[in-house]
């Protein structure tokens, strides 16, 4: 993980290569997965909707597995440990000293033990919350005009390479997220509430989505975060790379995502709606190990 000139030139090669692979998988698995909507349902076309679907899956499961030497978002575990380093902002400090619930400047396995509560801001704050909290103390950045920007936005991308900097220090850590004080039990409550919240022009809530073993929308898996493997393997994995869009997705942003399917509004970055399920979704986690930055479709 750790950048040395010659390692990160290679990896930007390889990185190229697998980008020229996977394009040409994708688009078998495109290929295979688009030739299935013209059909209709005979007990013939299941059956070989079914071995298209596996195929896709093999597609699928053997890139992942080419890419697990060089998944993209290792590129962008060095740029946020470079920016995490580096003297920024009005203030022209670096995030060295950033408390992320570890004491200051700890940043191995502070991930796994995220959401909590911090005495310093009154708060249980994510991830992406206390980064931007520590960016607008620490180096002078002011959050509420981050907050208003777009994930797209320059010093917003910044936010989600710190965050799979971060994320990444905990790569194999078993999730601990704390949940002894009242503000984090009454986080959890809030969380749990808002994914079962049935509501919108679609009655959906995440649970709709979310809470059955086994279930996908057309090829994509539907974890059930309600359980431990579930949420271990979804919440733990991200940030993540998606390959659909060529970037760093932080869980903030996969929420945002989440809420657009369910037809809801818009959630506010780093909200404590946000942050109250992401307190669900982790503590649900507790036990598995966690495994971001991931590779998502
Ligand atoms: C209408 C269905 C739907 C609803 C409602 C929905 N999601 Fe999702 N969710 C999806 C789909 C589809 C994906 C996979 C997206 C992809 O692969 O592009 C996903 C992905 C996720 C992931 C990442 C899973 C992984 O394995 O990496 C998480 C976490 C998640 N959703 C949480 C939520 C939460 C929390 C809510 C409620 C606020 C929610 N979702 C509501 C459809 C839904």
């Amino acid at each position: 993980m750790y950048p040395t000139n010659t390692g990160s030139i290679r990896s930007t090669y390889k990185d190229a290569v697998l980008s020229i692979i996977l394009v040409a998988l994708v688009g078998i698995a495109k290929a295979q997965s688009g030739s299935l909507e013209g059909l209709t349902s005979t007990a013939n076309v299941q059956k070989s909707e079914q071995s298209a679907e596996q195929s896709t899956e093999k597609a699928i499961a053997q890139y992942r597995q080419m890419l697990q030497e060089a998944n993209p978002a290792d590129l962008y575990v060095i740029k946020g440990e470079s920016l995490w380093n580096s003297a920024r902002g009005p203030k022209r400090r670096s995030l060295a000293s950033c408390d992320l619930g570890l004491g200051p400047g700890v940043v191995k396995g502070a991930w796994a033990q995220m959401p909590r509560y911090f005495e310093d801001t009154q708060r249980v704050q994510d991830l992406e919350s206390r980064i931007l909290f520590c960016m607008q103390d620490i180096q002078g950045f002011n959050s509420v005009d981050l907050v208003a920007q777009d994930f797209n936005t320059p010093e917003r991308l910044n936010i989600s390479l710190l965050a799979v900097y971060v994320a990444s220090e905990s790569e194999g850590v078993p999730f601990n997220v704390p949940m002894s004080l009242p503000q984090e039990k009454e986080m959890y409550k809030i969380g749990k509430k808002l994914f079962f919240l049935r509501a919108g022009t679609h009655d959906f809530s995440c649970s709709t989505c979310h809470s059955e073993t086994g279930r996908r929308i057309r090829l994509q898996d539907l974890p059930n975060l309600t359980t431990q493997d579930g949420a271990g393997g979804a919440y733990g994995s991200w940030p993540a790379y998606r390959i659909s869009t060529g970037s760093i997705w932080t869980m903030q942003q996969r929420l945002s995502d989440c809420f657009r399917q369910q037809r809801f509004p818009k959630p506010i970055f780093a909200s404590p709606a946000t942050i109250a399920l992401s307190v669900y979704m982790g503590f649900n986690a507790n036990g598995s190990e966690a495994s971001a930055p991931g590779l998502k479709r």
